[in-house]
């Protein structure tokens, strides 16, 4: 077995028999432990679609409650067509990044208008979908139109670097002609479906990122890094330092009506309702923040009383805390489009942050 110093000399390439020998391990492992997922059922053009995009940001367990609703409330192209926006994102609400659902949503609009409410099997016609890259054109390719082509998600291209001991990140441009070169020459002809499923449940049951099962894998003899002693350090950890930021919202209620604004159409939860407030600056105290922002923000002077919720909620690169207070509601609020007062049991209907969704749910066990 080779040792550090030798641990970094270039692996020898994975020539191609040995990728097809990979593919066929990897096909008979996933007839016995493959997941069991909803989407993986009915694998219609749509039904992939939308559950490729859902996992996009998201991992599979929570998806598939979303999935499953989704999917009674929207069956096909027409009907998330036909709704609007408000309660495409309501349905999408807690999935986060809902910039997906928009682009989702406006996708299937044009399908309407230039498919025929169709997916195309094609991936130049798919890759002018909004919200389409060449991940997700290639998985509806694969896995609802059978056609031979890889799929490389972050899971694929993880296995392929540690098969293969490529080091670095999966994001760099050379690592990718790597990884897809590979996992082109172990395609089996007609089973792109099954291939890359394989590769994705085989990276996040076995492969996994921070605790691979080396011990149990069942390509333990193929693969470079484990040989080397490598496994942890391919893919190149990432460590993300989460930024620290304080908010404060003011919860207005007045007659159990609730007073709540909307998101611009641009930036983050765009669109998304929210209660009054905003950041803390590092020399403001919660209360102070409050006042201000809504100074800023309404125009009006709001005087925070009793604190109503205090919560952490962690996006992707920042750690939030939340502060929410009850407030009387002054004079002057602005009402219009995007300023309402909404009675307590139809915010519901209002697609939120999560993090205001639990303010709502504090609200409601007062
Ligand atoms: N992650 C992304 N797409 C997936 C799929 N089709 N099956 C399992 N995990 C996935």
């Amino acid at each position: 077995m080779l040792r550090a110093p030798f641990a970094h000399y270039a692996a020898p390439p994975m020539d191609d028999a040995t990728a097809q020998r990979i593919a066929r391990r990897l096909l008979g492992w996933y007839e016995r432990h493959g997941r069991d997922l909803p989407w993986r059922r009915h694998p219609t053009p749509y039904r992939v679609w939308v559950s490729e995009v859902m996992l996009q940001q998201t991992v599979v367990a929570t998806v598939i409650p979303y999935f499953e609703r989704w999917m009674e409330r929207f069956p096909d192209v027409e009907s998330v067509a036909r709704a609007d926006e408000r309660e495409v994102l309501a349905a999408w609400e807690g999935l986060g990044y809902y910039q997906r659902a928009r682009r989702l949503h406006r996708a299937a609009r044009r399908l309407m208008w230039e498919h025929e409410g169709r997916l195309p099997a094609s991936e130049a016609a798919l890759r002018r979908l909004p919200g389409v890259g060449p991940y997700i054109a290639a998985a509806i390719l694969s896995i609802a139109f059978g056609q031979d082509v890889v799929a490389l998600d972050a899971n694929v291209v993880r296995v392929f670097m540690r098969l293969t001991a490529t080091p670095g990140r999966g994001t760099e441009a050379g690592v990718r002609r790597r990884v897809r070169d590979r996992a082109r020459a172990g395609l089996p002809p007609g089973r792109a479906a099954a291939y890359n499923q394989a590769l994705m449940d085989f990276g996040s049951l076995v492969c996994r990122p921070r605790a691979p099962l080396c011990e149990e894998c069942l390509l333990r003899e193929e693969c470079e890094a484990f040989r080397r002693g490598m496994q942890y350090d391919i893919p190149k950890p990432t460590r993300r330092k989460l930024t620290a930021i304080r908010t404060a919202v003011a919860v207005l209620v007045q007659d159990d009506r609730v007073y709540i604004q909307q998101r611009p159409t641009g930036g983050l939860f765009a669109g998304l309702w929210e209660f009054p407030g905003g950041k803390a600056h590092p020399d403001e105290t919660p209360r102070q923040a409050l006042r201000r922002e809504c100074r800023e923000e309404l125009g009006v002077d709001c005087a925070p009383g009793r604190k109503l919720a205090e919560l952490t909620h962690y996006y992707t690169v920042f750690q939030v805390r939340l502060h929410a207070f009850l407030c009387p509601p002054p004079e002057g609020l602005p009402l219009d489009s995007t300023h309402r007062w909404v009675p307590l049991e139809e915010l519901d209907d209002y697609p939120m942050p999560s993090a205001n969704r639990q303010v709502v749910q504090a609200l409601e066990q007062l």
